[in-house]
């Protein structure tokens, strides 16, 4: 099976990691927009626009599905993607919400969802969860984490300052939704600041857990191959492609 993963830039590569660990792809085709990063302060309009520009982009390939690793696309622009797209299109919400129950997290357990300002705004995961039961969510946009992990800041001092700017008022939560592609590389970091008791939700495991649960998917007896395109320095993208699928 041959898969399109879209990203407005460098974070997406979060979710190819564990679509390469799950081994169920033959291909993975990697775009991400990092002339227009970052999509999680743009508007609606322009964040729909955008996405549909890279799906003329997976037109050159011949792919069964793409993913949009990036929350903020899944937020905004999954139904007008599809409405234009020959393959399915799959965001990473509904999955990242699934992945609650399998994890037994229980419908009045505290939810905790940080992630960009518009995927906030969009109110995409605190409906999906509202429809599945729960009842104690909290939201809070947290975008500064998104330059600091493209910094290279996985912890320390500075990552320590931040989360306390966002968490001071925050009691730790069950559950931990790291709704934004960069988030998984601080896990650690977060996971240790709300001491190790929060359920973390990460989109690239729930995503292939959703994928295994919906499509009919086999193993490969090959190595995942994975194509990496950019709209502005691919070769920077493909740097980082190489430091974070080894972290
Ligand atoms: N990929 C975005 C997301 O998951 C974060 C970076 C951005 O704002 O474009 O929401």
């Amino acid at each position: 099976m041959r898969i399109g993963v879209f990203d407005s830039g460098a974070g997406g590569l979060s979710v190819v990691k564990s679509l390469i660990k799950s081994e169920y792809f033959s291909e993975i085709i990697y775009y991400g927009d990092t002339a227009r990063v970052p999509y999680g302060i743009k508007d609606k309009n322009t964040i729909i626009r955008y996405s549909l520009e890279a799906l003329e982009f997976f037109n050159n390939f011949d792919i069964n599905l793409l993913i949009t690793a990036c929350n903020t696309v899944s937020a905004y622009a999954l139904e007008d993607m599809n409405q234009q797209s020959k393959y399915p299109v799959v965001g990473v919400i509904k999955s990242g919400v699934m992945a609650l129950e399998r994890h037994n997290i229980k419908k009045d357990d505290s939810i905790l969802i940080i992630a960009t300002r518009a995927t906030i705004s969009s109110n995409k995961y605190q409906d999906a969860l509202k429809n599945l039961g729960y009842n104690n969510i909290t939201a809070i946009q947290t975008g500064l984490f998104v330059p600091m992990v493209e910094e290279g800041i996985f912890n320390g001092e500075v990552l320590e300052a931040t989360m306390n700017y966002y968490f001071k008022n925050i009691s730790t939560p069950s559950a931990l939704i790291l709704g934004c592609t960069h988030f998984p590389l601080i896990s650690d970091s977060l996971s240790r600041y709300f001491k190790n008791s929060p359920t973390l939700i990460h989109s690239g495991e729930a995503i292939v857990n959703y994928l295994e649960e919906n499509y009919s998917l086999r193993k490969q007896r090959y190595e995942t191959k994975l194509k990496i395109f950019a709209s502005d320095n691919v070769l920077g993208l493909r740097e980082i492609a190489k430091k974070w699928l080894s972290l």
